[in-house]
């Protein structure tokens, strides 16, 4: 039987943790999870059921209605990737706006979100040959995964990417807001209480800033590759 392996990827927002997992998941044949996405749709929940805004978090009234959240992801073949159903609806351009990004790291800070989500990701990685990204699969949703990766890149740098994906897609966004939500989100994910955004002491750290997606790509692909390898 081939070996499979548990790859977790953490790391600041906007790291291009998403792209690599996705050319790992294809490349090995293993599922690619993208955890921020389930973290963005159950902030999308709370923000139609106005429990989230700008200048409020109506934690309560979420964690009474988080039984009604139901989150899946479905494989989209032209797209090679799966997207966000919230409730059996798509989600996936919802969840990617920067209003969504605003109000996210807010939600997360809640640990009864967290226990749910992470009990979720745990069942979908059961039978490893499973890639996952976020900010904690490292140290606490896999604390035994086989390789863990930690990605960083400058805050100025991370801010272009975003900036470039949103306009691109048709958003009108200005840098200065991007920028502002890249570092706001840094500051709350980093220092919450509840499972923080930490490199695992195991993990291998990746500095992106001036590395092209074609070297990240195949050095990660050398790492899992002696992975494969040791027994
Ligand atoms: O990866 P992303 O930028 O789409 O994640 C959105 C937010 O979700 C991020 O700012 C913090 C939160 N998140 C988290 O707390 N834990 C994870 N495993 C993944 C994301």
């Amino acid at each position: 039987m081939i070996k499979k392996i548990t790859i977790a990827i953490d790391g600041f927002s906007s790291t291009g943790k998403s792209t690599i997992a996705k050319l790992i998941a294809k490349k090995y044949n293993y599922i690619y999870v993208d955890t921020g996405a389930m973290y963005r749709a159950v902030t999308l929940f709370a923000k139609q059921n106005n429990f989230v805004g700008k200048d409020f978090l109506e934690k309560d009234k979420l964690i009474s209605k988080l039984k009604n959240v139901s989150l899946s992801f479905k494989f989209n073949e032209e797209l090679g990737f799966a997207e966000m159903f919230l409730n059996d609806k798509n989600i996936e351009r919802e969840i990617r706006s920067l209003e969504v990004s605003q109000l996210v790291s807010k939600v997360a800070t809640i640990s009864e979100v967290r226990k749910k989500l992470v009990a979720e990701q745990q069942n979908m990685g059961e039978n490893s040959g499973i890639v996952m990204d976020g900010r904690d699969i490292g140290t606490v949703v896999f604390p035994n995964a086989e390789l863990k990766l930690f990605m960083t890149a400058s805050a100025d740098k991370r801010a272009t990417r975003r900036y470039k994906e949103l306009i691109d897609r048709g958003d009108n966004v200005s840098f200065k807001d991007i920028l502002f939500n890249v570092e706001e989100r840094d500051r709350i994910d980093s220092t919450r209480k509840d499972s923080p955004l930490l490199k695992a002491e195991d993990a291998i750290e990746i500095d992106n800033s001036d590395m092209g997606i074609k070297e990240q790509f195949e050095r990660i692909c050398t790492l899992i590759d002696r992975k494969l390898q040791e027994n």
